[in-house]
């Protein structure tokens, strides 16, 4: 067995990297891009230019979830301002639109085709310099980006090596005062990675052992960080956790969990990381029923044993108050809703084939 871990992204770990953010950003032409005017986007609008002596050019107005319009619309701004580098301190949306800003800004062309046209950007964007305000999407480590794409009125991701930031400063200090129900929800994510990527087919011994470690840290530290949200220790065990998820998931892709969340967050306004761990345990178990070895050191780093894991997730779900069923949140399209869904893709990453009935089940369990 061997592996290759492809990786493009230099990382600053640690407490106080953020208020050193002018010894890592070379000095130049730097476009400033922040999320759409939170008091907590104004709030570090006005930290940055106090850490950053320089002129910055500002783009503000990256909404959740960002659309094509708003990914085009910065790419202009940055073919205009031939910036040396960006900077994207935010969350994973703000962080994803950069990303396809800085793509466009130098290569041109629209979002759609490098999405559903398929376009290859010929090296990379302008260097990114991206600060995480929010763990769990891990988008500062990772090559993907999603956005929603005006021609489809849909999600769509864009995966391709130029969309690595050169350097993600990770600072747990800005998590802090991230609000307790997306604390909860963006802990699942990172669990959902860790976990995905863990049995993803195109796992490796490096990937796994990465998972294995994210999986442990989320175990240590989400309740605590949910009981006291202004410990340090866990406030950074969960910024670590998200680190070691994103690298390894960013070289594995996630699973069907990932599929089966798509409508869920699309009919309800679910946060996308409780959407994901609905299906974790049900998988988890369909898996092993097909025969699967292997995901006894996954159930050992979650505290438990094969037999014990849904449980135990159900348990840590129920704890921290996240919802543990699909029925519990209002979700009205029943599970043929969901099977109507084009699974294909991540269907691809999973370690053993499974068919309609397969799927029907681990949703119908999930309810
Ligand atoms: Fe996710």
């Amino acid at each position: 067995m061997s592996s290759v871990l492809n990786f493009g992204t230099s990382i600053v770990f640690g407490w106080e990297t953020f208020s050193r953010l002018d010894e890592y950003l070379p000095k130049g032409r730097t476009i400033l891009v922040l999320g759409r005017g939170s008091a907590r986007d104004l709030n570090l609008k006005k930290r940055i230019e106090s850490i950053l002596h320089r002129e910055l050019e500002v783009f503000t107005g990256v909404e959740p979830n960002p659309s094509s319009e708003t990914v085009e619309r910065g790419g202009r701004l940055m073919a205009e301002f031939e910036p040396e580098q960006v900077l994207a301190v935010g969350g994973g949306s703000v962080i994803d639109a950069a990303k396809f800003m800085a793509v466009l800004g130098k290569h041109g062309g629209d979002a759609a085709d490098y999405t559903i046209g398929g376009k290859k950007p010929p090296d990379g964007g302008y260097p990114l310099f991206a600060v995480p305000t929010t763990p769990g999407t891990s988008s500062e480590i990772t090559p993907f980006s999603v956005i929603t794409l005006k021609e489809i009125g849909n999600k769509v991701g864009f995966r391709d090596p130029a969309l690595y930031p050169k350097m993600a400063i990770i600072d747990p200090e800005l998590t802090v005062t991230l609000p307790m129900d997306q604390t909860i929800a963006t802990g699942f994510d990172i669990l959902s990675h860790a976990i995905e990527s863990f049995w993803s087919r195109n796992s490796d011994p490096i990937t796994r052992q990465m998972s294995l470690r994210s999986v442990s840290l989320v175990k240590e530290h989400l309740q605590g960080v949910v009981n006291d949200g202004s410990s340090r220790t866990h406030r950074e065990g969960i910024s670590l956790a998200s680190v070691f998820a994103g690298l390894a998931f960013s070289n594995t892709g996630t699973t069907i969990c990932h599929s089966i969340s798509y409508p869920i967050t699309y009919d309800t306004d679910l946060p996308h990381g409780l959407a994901v761990a609905f299906t974790l345990g049900p998988t988890f178990d369909r898996i092993r029923e097909k025969g699967f070895k292997g995901l006894e050191p996954l159930a050992k780093a979650f505290g438990t044993d094969e037999e014990g894991f849904k449980d135990e997730l159900m348990d840590l779900m129920r704890a921290v108050g996240a919802p543990t069923s699909i029925s519990d949140i209002g979700f009205k399209g029943g599970v043929e809703r969901i099977m109507a869904t084009d699974m294909s893709s991540l269907m691809k990453n999973m370690p053993v084939d499974l068919d309609d009935d397969d799927l029907r089940n681990i949703i119908k369990e999930a309810f």
